[in-house]
């Protein structure tokens, strides 16, 4: 049995996904019972309902478990607790492999959600379990939160500079990594670098966006304090705002970019396209 926390969310729910194809019995690890019975639903074996803060929760959840998928919710003020207390508990337990959703460069101090990432994989290290570390670049999945604005106003509405770059990777292809270095071997004491594109500019997000929907869509910088408000409204909590502002700020001054060597060797293909994506996931679900 595979272990996955953090499951109802949108990379959980993508990794279940494959690992469901691929035939596994998967636990997962959710907040409620509407969650329980969705994942159930998509095929999860066994469903287990707790606060992913309650060091308990692990403890009942990896019995019987060999292997883990670690995901900890995003921009989650206890993240180091969290890891904290998943990797004591798959210690005491004597797991197999425990892989954990990390991310990319999470050595950025100016992010706290990347440097709490970067102190679990530390612990992680100094644990003594046979581990795997993916560091996923941002999701293409993420402008499918933009969808309105494209389709309404023909705008990529971002809340930084339109020429900042920032490399993409298809959360399709971080779920077949996921099921890969879980299921095949050689994969042990591994750090994987999970990138798709190179460092696109928001321009060139927008450009090939409007290839693929057949009309021209802007790229345009939204004001930090409008974006704030607009997340307020919609119920985003402090840490989560104040976090996310941090991660604007460092993405206008700096970028995020890697190299997808490392995901077209694991996948033995090219990774996903952005063409593709927009073709599969924004284009037909008008
Ligand atoms: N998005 C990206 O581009 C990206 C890129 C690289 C890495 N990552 C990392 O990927 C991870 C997952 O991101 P995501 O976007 O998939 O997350 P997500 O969609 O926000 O999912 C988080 C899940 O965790 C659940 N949850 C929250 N607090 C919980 C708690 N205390 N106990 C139990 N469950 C709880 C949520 O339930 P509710 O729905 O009930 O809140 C939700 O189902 C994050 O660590 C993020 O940093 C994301």
């Amino acid at each position: 049995m595979i272990l996955l926390t953090g499951a109802a969310g949108k990379t959980g729910r993508a990794v279940l996904k494959v690992l469901v194809e691929r035939d596994q019995k998967v636990c997962v690890l959710v907040r409620n019972n509407k969650q329980a019975e969705e994942l159930l639903a998509a095929g999860a074996a066994d469903a287990m309902v707790g606060d992913m803060e309650d060091a308990g929760v692990y403890e009942k959840a990896l019995r019987g478990v060999k292997s883990l998928y670690h995901i900890c919710p995003n921009m989650h003020p206890e993240e180091l607790k969290i890891g904290s207390n998943v990797i004591k508990a798959a210690t005491r337990n004597k797991l197999d492999h425990f892989v954990y959703h990390s991310v990319l460069h999470p050595q950025t101090e100016k992010m706290p959600h990347h440097w709490n990432k970067m102190r679990v994989e530390e612990m992680l290290f100094e644990s003594g379990l046979e581990f795997t570390i993916l560091q996923p670049a941002p999701y293409m999945q993420n402008i499918l939160a933009s969808r309105e604005a494209i389709y309404n106003e023909s705008v990529f509405r971002v809340p930084y500079p339109v020429t900042t770059r920032l490399s993409l990777v298809d959360l399709e292809d971080l779920a077949r990594v996921a099921a890969i270095v879980l299921l095949e071997p050689g994969h042990k004491g591994s750090t994987y670098e999970i990138v798709g594109t190179g460092g696109l500019s928001q321009v060139a997000v927008a450009e090939q966006l409007s290839d693929v929907l057949g009309w021209d869509i802007a790229a345009e910088e939204q004001p930090l304090d409008e974006w704030q408000s607009a997340a307020e409204k919609l119920g985003m909590n402090l840490y989560q705002v104040e976090t996310l502002i941090k991660m604007f700020t460092y993405y206008s001054l700096y970028g995020l970019v890697g190299n997808s060597n490392v995901l077209s060797w694991l996948l033995n293909v090219k990774p996903g396209s952005l063409c593709n994506f927009a073709k599969r996931d924004l284009a037909e679900e008008i």
